[in-house]
């Protein structure tokens, strides 16, 4: 007997996107286009393209491929720093896109006007703080990203085990738990915590859909505990694999850089040269502690089956404790 059809998963967060899993593939610069959105969503899950590391035409080019490629619903993540927002949200509306996460911003500026054009709307945050100013702002949905996570992080390091909680136990719209979930069985533990869903990154870019390089998507797959950090809280903090690149960041550090020098390290493109070219020295490698525990680089369809094997078994397993 097929593992899934034995889950019955209908909760706030499979009825909000219309998907058979609460398994959100988190957008992701230089990992996330159409190819790995439209797998996790074909395979029950709900897929999002990262516009974050895309000009508005290349965005254009993937909410087409991806539409081409499933039927099943899928979103767009746009972090809000992105300086051509007026044209990527135009882009989304144009193209029928019918779920936004944002995220690195504030929410106020773009919900009721994606609301009104009928699009759900899910915010990303690192606090309980800016979790109730989402719900304020009428999001449906809220991301929590505990410290663990890779890729941007909050300054205040509240981890995933804390941060759920806390939330959920004043937010009255659907929770997202994200942050070092890689597996079923963590994913139970979001959900005991309060969770109606999961938003998984680091696990997919180690999947053969991911657009980031093979080099780096090998990595993730060799990276232990305690490899990566989150550094660079003075520009925007970041979670990184201890690369090179990531020596010299704290040699700078340790000779006393100037935000302005440290702003010139990093300068332009350092994701882009580490993601997606496989510049695993010179380049910057986000990525979150989870690392650790992804051993292998496989099919996102079955990333996601394997999530839903380990979380029944998992399940069961605590129901005899
Ligand atoms: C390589 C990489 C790139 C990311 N880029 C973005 C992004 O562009 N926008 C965003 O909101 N989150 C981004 N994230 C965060 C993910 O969407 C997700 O919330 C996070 O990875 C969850 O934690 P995990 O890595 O422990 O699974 C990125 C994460 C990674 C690993």
């Amino acid at each position: 007997m097929n593992v899934h059809n034995s889950l019955e998963m209908q909760n706030r967060i499979t009825s909000l996107f219309k998907i058979e899993y609460p398994i959100i593939q988190g957008g992701m610069v230089w990992a996330s286009g159409w190819r790995l959105a439209s797998a996790v969503s074909n395979a029950g899950g709900l897929g999002i393209i990262g516009a974050g590391s895309m000009y508005p035409e290349v965005l254009r080019e993937h909410i087409l491929k991806c539409q081409e490629a499933t039927s099943k619903p899928f979103g767009v993540n746009v972090p809000m720093l992105y300086p051509e927002l007026n044209e990527i949200m135009k882009i989304i509306i144009e193209m029928g896109v019918k779920i936004v996460f944002t995220s690195a911003g504030n929410p106020k500026t773009w919900t009721s006007y994606l609301k009104e054009k009928g699009l759900t709307v899910v915010h990303v945050v690192s606090s309980l703080k800016f979790a109730l100013k989402a719900q304020e702002a009428g999001v449906d949905a809220i991301v929590a990203e505990g410290f663990e996570a890779g890729g941007h992080n909050g300054r205040d390091e509240t981890t995933t085990l804390v941060l759920i909680p806390a939330v959920k136990e004043q937010l009255k719209i659907p929770l997202i738990a994200a942050g070092g979930i890689g597996s079923g069985r963590t994913m139970l533990a979001a959900m005991v915590l309060g969770a109606e869903g999961v938003q998984v990154g680091s696990r997919f870019v180690a999947s053969n859909e991911a657009s980031s390089h093979q080099l780096f998507k090998q990595e993730v797959v060799n990276a232990k505990e305690g490899e990566t950090q989150l550094t660079l809280k003075e520009l925007a903090p970041v979670r990184l694999l201890k690369n090179k690149f990531y020596n010299d960041v704290q040699t700078a550090y340790a000779n006393g850089a100037s935000v302005e020098q440290l702003k010139e390290l990093l300068g332009r493109a350092r994701a882009k040269k580490g993601m997606f070219h496989g510049d695993l020295e010179e380049g910057e490698l986000e990525i979150g502690q989870v690392a650790a525990l992804i051993h292998d680089i496989k099919p996102a369809a079955q990333i996601v089956s394997d999530f839903m094997a380990e979380f029944k078994e998992a399940k069961l397993a605590v129901a005899k404790l």
